[in-house]
């Protein structure tokens, strides 16, 4: 039996202005810790979403968007109601499955395309998550603080994004 992930551990246990990394390594072994043992997608893609969303300091919207029927739909995320389909190259997150490639803006005002499902939001981090050459889902993080995400933010919701890839029965909630 894995260990059993313990959802009352406390949220305080770095200092706000830890080193990004380490909020980060954080992130990922919470993670690690709420699939472990558990096959469902749903529910991992929504504990999942709402750990990045408790973690992660500055955002309004943290989730997922899952590929269905050749277009993005949205999937677990925490925040306000977002968006429900968006177009393989359209907005930021059509942008991350057409070019296979994270999107980092400062400022989404700035961004051609940018979809605004909420108007407060000013910067936003998108990271693809593949399946072999197939783009499955994009973890999406919105910020109201523009040039939010840095290099640091980039590495880490990739390396979690590349955890959820080899995690996640993808097959349960996603289809060509
Ligand atoms: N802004 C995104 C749409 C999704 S919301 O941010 C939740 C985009 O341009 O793709």
């Amino acid at each position: 039996m894995p260990p059993m992930h313990d959802p009352s551990a406390s949220y305080d246990v770095l200092p706000a202005d830890a080193p990004k990394p380490e909020r980060y390594a954080l992130l990922r072994d919470r993670v690690r810790g709420l699939l472990a043992g558990e096959g469902d997608a749903t529910a991992n893609l929504a504990n999942a979403a709402a750990e990045v969303f408790a973690l992660v300091p500055d955002l309004n919207w943290a989730g997922f968007y899952l590929m269905k029927g050749g277009e993005l739909v949205v999937g677990p995320f925490q925040g306000r109601p977002a968006c429900v389909r968006i177009a393989v190259g359209r907005g930021v997150c059509g942008t991350a499955v057409a070019e296979r490639a994270t999107q980092l803006v400062d400022d989404v005002q700035a961004f051609p395309g940018h979809i605004a499902c909420d108007p407060r939001s000013r910067a936003e981090l998108v990271v693809p998550i593949a399946q072999g050459d197939a783009v499955v889902a994009v973890l999406d993080l919105d910020s109201e603080r523009p040039r939010r995400f840095d290099a640091d933010d980039r590495a880490g919701l990739e390396g979690l994004a590349a955890d959820l890839a080899a995690a996640i029965d993808w097959g349960q909630v996603t289809r060509p």
